[in-house]
């Protein structure tokens, strides 16, 4: 049986060696290692063995079939390498046609508006400070003069995460972390995603601000109007009127609401501004002592200004966008435009 099993594997290396094409070796393979297969049908003469032989029969039998799936196996490849090569030779490549251009993209118009604000900042003298989106209630809202229970947390609509833990409702709480770590004269701008339970053509709840404050001996209500005069003069461009309009917030006194002339009409009123021929863009004011004092800064020593704004806003104004969730559609039409 030994020599059988012999004669069946030289003539399964003749003829696998004669395969052209992996269809061929296919049936091969079926011929020698299938069902119903030279060395399965021989190998049902084993009954006839004696109980000796049968276990060294059965393992050269199984060496045999090892050699033949190896064999097989090693033929498949140089088929499979045969074919490629010589599809490689027969392929005509024309080096001269022009290649497939990759579509460039770019910043989303809420970075490219963000960079242009820090910019701007910067050449103002600001730093740049970031802070977590996940904020703890003292950073938020109590060290910002917003005790629990105080009817101005009703200003803003928060997402409560645990009762100590919140999603920041605005980029106000870097003022807070940044004080904290670092003593006056401080110059510093904020830019950040913030969180608040609002849904609707002007209103997202997740959306971007970017907050600015200055902190130093004698700093006054007329270093903040130059500061954010400049800054309206370099984003939106000469000649717009400005208007700062008394207002409330816990951590400014005196606070003030800062307007533009309508960009869209030139201040003769129209839709957009209400008719009024005004639009409001920031928050602002002279920083409360009482802010100064939960930081640990001399409120008679010092004193400052801050301001924070809606960056999504501001864009809509510049760019004389309608709706605020075109910014997150993703819709290409849309993005592509900036
Ligand atoms: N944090 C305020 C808000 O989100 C905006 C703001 C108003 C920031 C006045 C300020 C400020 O720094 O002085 O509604």
């Amino acid at each position: 049986m030994k020599d059988k099993l012999l004669t069946i594997q030289n003539a399964a290396v003749e003829e696998a060696k004669k395969t052209q094409s992996e269809v061929e070796l296919q049936q091969l393979k079926a011929k020698y290692l299938g069902r119903k297969c030279e060395v399965t049908t021989l190998m049902k003469g084993m009954a006839h063995l004696s109980v000796e032989e049968r276990p060294v029969i059965g393992a050269y039998a199984n060496m045999v079939k090892d050699e033949l799936e190896m064999l097989f196996a090693n033929r498949l490849e140089s088929i499979r390498f045969e074919s490629q090569k010589q599809r490689l030779m027969s392929e005509q490549l024309d080096v001269t046609l022009p290649g497939r251009r990759l579509r460039e993209g770019h910043k989303h118009p809420i970075t490219l508006v963000m960079e242009e604000l820090v910019e701007i900042f910067s050449s103002l003298g600001f730093g740049v400070a970031e802070g977590p989106e996940i904020e703890k209630d003292f950073y938020n809202f109590e060290a910002l003069n917003i005790p629990k229970d105080h009817p101005a947390r009703d200003m803003q609509d928060t997402f409560y995460v645990s009762d100590e833990i919140v999603l920041r409702t605005h980029t106000s709480p870097v003022q807070i972390r940044t004080m904290l770590n670092q003593s006056p004269p401080v110059r510093v701008i904020a830019p950040g995603t913030v969180y608040r339970r609002d849904s609707d053509l002007t209103h997202s709840p997740m959306f971007h601000q970017i907050e600015g404050f200055l902190v130093d001996c004698r700093v006054t209500f007329g270093d903040l109007k130059g500061i954010l005069t400049t800054f309206i003069t370099e984003f939106f461009g000469e000649n717009l009127g400005v208007r700062f309009r008394p207002s409330f917030f816990p951590f400014t006194e005196p606070s003030a609401e800062v307007d533009i002339q309508c960009v869209i009409c030139g201040g003769k009123g129209c839709r957009v501004c209400g008719q009024s021929g005004w639009l409001e863009i920031l928050g602002s004011g002279m920083i409360d002592p009482e802010v100064f004092r939960s930081v640990g800064y001399d409120a008679d020593r010092y004193s400052g200004f801050a301001f924070g704004m809606g960056i999504e806003r501001i864009a809509m104004l510049k760019y004389g966008v309608n709706d605020l969730r075109l910014f997150f559609e993703n819709d290409l039409r849309f993005l592509r435009q900036f």
